[in-house]
């Protein structure tokens, strides 16, 4: 392992939950106009459960905070249930004090999807970039809609899903048939320009994909294996998903 990768176990996902939660508000208080980049999924769930909890118990202020969220389905409506603007309206933002105008999701609806991946870059290089970014992980080391790939994607694009990601993401909608095909997804070089990150895992589903990413080479067919070389990163595991590592 990385001397610069540090592990943090948790017995459970509600431990692994709440811990992410607490390395959150730390980094909100220490600077309260912080920039997080945020992920979905249902990794994180918990993680929003628990600083919707702090806002209302504790007063954890989100008045100044900037977010990126990692990508959003291309074409979806904002209103779609399935949206990732919807799952962050239900998860966080209709709970918590952020100011609308410093909360950005790539916009499924844009006319021109690369323009719209285009300004989104340019939006997170505008604010500073990102302070501390928050990441699920796929089961096929995907960050954000960053793919397997021959090579690693860095730009905030345009992308297909690969069928294994539609499959997966299956689950949230009637069938795969109505899971959109595209996605804008913030690309590697404003997720490796983040000053810290912090990847959570849970489950054991995830264990082989972890040790792939943390142990094995540094290749973009397991795009998630590219932390290795960031100076600044947290996995956030629960046991089950830190079996292998
Ligand atoms: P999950 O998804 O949190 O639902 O497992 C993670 C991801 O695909 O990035």
């Amino acid at each position: 392992m990385h001397p610069n990768i540090q592990i943090i176990i948790e017995a459970d996902y509600e431990a692994m939950s709440r811990k992410g939660a607490q390395l959150f508000a730390e980094a909100m208080r220490a600077k309260p106009n912080s920039v997080f980049g945020l992920p979905t999924g249902s990794t994180p769930e918990g993680l929003y459960k628990e600083l919707v909890r702090m806002h209302k118990d504790e007063g954890l202020d989100f008045s100044a905070v900037t977010t990126f969220n990692l990508d959003e389905y291309y074409p979806i409506e904002r209103e779609s249930e399935q949206s990732y603007y919807h799952y962050m309206q239900k998860h966080l933002f209709g709970h918590v004090n952020a100011g609308e105008s410093r909360i950005n999701i790539p916009n499924g609806k844009a006319e021109d999807a690369s323009k719209e991946a285009a300004a989104y870059e340019e939006a997170i290089e505008s604010a500073g970039g990102i302070d501390l970014q928050i990441l699920g992980i796929g089961m096929n080391g995907h960050i954000g809609f960053n793919e397997p790939a021959d090579s690693f994607g860095a730009d905030t694009r345009h992308v297909p899903l690969t069928e294994i990601t539609i499959a997966s993401n299956a689950r949230f909608f009637a069938s795969a048939d109505e899971v959109p095909r595209h996605a804008v997804t913030m690309g590697m070089r404003s997720i490796m320009t983040a000053k810290r990150i912090i990847l959570m895992a849970s489950g054991e589903g995830k264990a082989g994909i972890l040790r792939d990413s943390f142990l094995g080479p540094v290749t973009p067919l397991v795009p998630a294996s590219v932390l290795q070389l960031h100076p600044n990163v947290i996995v956030l595991a629960d046991k089950d998903a830190a079996g292998l590592l």
